[in-house]
């Protein structure tokens, strides 16, 4: 739980910094074709953080360190359709900010202040709000390509990143929760299991224990399709099952956690190789995950462990600094190492580039490399990912472009000879702190001993579900 306490002396941090009247917006309720029927709401992240504020269509005015929140008030006809609600002074109270006002007076109140100063406003991920408080606020944000005023954003950038002991603790949970869907999955994933009914127990697993997924569950035996949705598949043995999933806890902090299951049978001889590769490559990587470490110096260790094995079983000819150089490895390993974490799973994404990178430093252009999504020196207190892995994309086995560019340095016959392997990722949550990295998703078992007594050793789908002997 994050307190009151803790929230107020973020604002007083935040306006202290900006040093004049900030406007907060908070996600409004998105529809789904009609008024009635809404989208899951998810409020912005940077309002939870500030506020704790999870309604939609609210918004805060920070002033002096003094927070008004808006708040919907009560309707006629509330009490019928949604039942008994507290009052907007119950609400905020309990949010531990007594200014509170109904939100139909925001407008008016912004333009009172205006009339004071200038008011500070960054874009939400709620591209709606964003407009009307760049309307109201009277200047031109546009979403996408300006993230808001550069001193505010550079502040939240600067203390969501930094996580305090009591959002460790969230994610610590997190975590936890996220162990436990894992690892159901895990006992029942067999051949004749149905991706679909996997997906369920694991995000079943989540709700018993008050989670939500914090971002689209990937659970397929085509792990090599990275961000695949889908969950179509029949399972069948000598398949690599890629569950990619993380519970979102109440306060919003989500975990970010990948295992890989062999079905039917322990890992084969090409998968066991690879399989060890990657805990290798991501052991190595963690490992780095020090203060004043730069996330790059992660990712290298992690590609160069990743480049040994391309070679040593005859993907690659040339040798690991080539490797690196030239983004051969890449052919196999085309993603980054991992991202920052925290109330979002891509954390502080939705501001660009501008948390992860220095401003005078872009993407590198690489194949591969381009796609590592961070590259600052590591701080205590961050958390971020480090998810290695290895994927026969036929896509880019045969890419025309690549393989010019990458030329002799890859031995094309025998890296064919991978096309229908899939894909084996390994995701853990690291915090960063002053001494030796921790690893918060530790609970959900990774090492080849502990994936043989434990895939397939549960209870089935059907009995998970509790759904035996009812006719289909
Ligand atoms: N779950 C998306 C990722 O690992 O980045
Ligand atoms: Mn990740
Ligand atoms: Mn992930």
């Amino acid at each position: 739980m994050i307190s009151t306490d803790e929230r107020q002396a973020r604002r007083e941090t935040l306006s202290k910094a900006v040093g004049r009247a900030i406007l907060l917006m908070g996600n409004d309720e998105q529809p789904r074709n009609l008024p009635m029927v809404a989208l899951p709401f998810r409020q912005d992240s940077s309002f939870l953080y500030y506020t704790g504020c999870d309604e939609p269509g609210a918004a805060a005015l920070i002033r002096d360190g003094e927070c008004t929140l808006f708040l919907h008030q009560v309707g006629e006809g509330d009490a019928l359709w949604h039942g008994p609600t507290p009052t907007i002074e119950q609400r905020a109270g309990a949010l531990g900010v007594s200014d509170v006002r109904p939100a139909d007076e925001l407008a008016g109140v912004v333009a009172s202040t205006l009339a004071e100063g200038p008011i500070a406003t960054m874009a939400v991920s709620d591209p709606g709000r964003t407009q009307l408080a760049s309307w109201w606020s009277n200047r031109a944000l546009a979403f996408g390509a300006q993230h808001g005023d550069d001193d505010l954003v550079d502040c939240v950038i600067a203390q969501r990143r930094t996580k305090s002991a009591a959002e460790l603790a969230e994610l610590r949970a997190a975590a936890s929760h996220s162990a436990a869907a894992h690892i159901a999955v895990a006992q029942a994933a067999r051949p004749g299991a149905t991706e679909r009914g996997l997906a369920a127990i694991f995000e079943g697993v989540l709700a018993a224990r008050g989670c939500v997924p914090g971002y689209g569950t990937i659970l397929s035996r085509r792990g090599e399709i990275l961000h695949n949705r889908g969950h179509a598949g029949t399972l069948t043995a000598g398949d690599l099952l890629l569950v990619d999933g993380g519970g979102e806890v109440g306060s919003g902090y989500t975990a970010d956690i990948t295992r890989t299951w062999p079905v039917g049978g322990p890992l084969n001889g090409r998968q066991l190789a690879a399989y060890e590769a990657i805990l290798q490559a991501q052991t190595a990587a963690i490992d780095l995950c020090r203060v004043g470490v730069r996330y790059r110096e992660v990712h290298d260790a992690a590609s160069r462990v990743l480049a040994t094995f391309l070679r040593d079983v005859g993907i690659l000819n040339c040798d690991e600094d080539e490797a690196l150089e030239t983004g051969a490895h890449g052919l196999f390993y085309p993603h980054g190492t991992g991202h920052l974490i925290g109330l979002d799973v891509h954390d502080l994404e939705n501001f660009g580039d501008r948390p992860s990178y220095p401003a005078d430093r872009p993407r590198p252009t690489q194949f591969g490399t381009r796609s590592l999504r961070l590259d600052l020196p590591l701080e205590a207190g961050w958390v971020v990912t480090v998810e290695p892995g290895l994927y026969a994309v036929p896509d880019i086995i045969y890419d025309a472009k690549l393989r010019v560019e990458l030329g002799d340095r890859v031995n094309w016959k025998e890296a064919e000879r991978w096309v229908g392997f899939g894909g084996i990722r390994i995701e853990d949550d690291i915090a960063i702190t002053a001494g030796a990295p921790e690893n918060l998703s530790w609970q959900t078992p990774k090492s080849v001993d502990a994936l043989k007594t434990l895939v397939g050793s549960g209870p089935t789908v059907e009995q998970r579900l509790g759904v035996v002997g009812v006719p289909a």
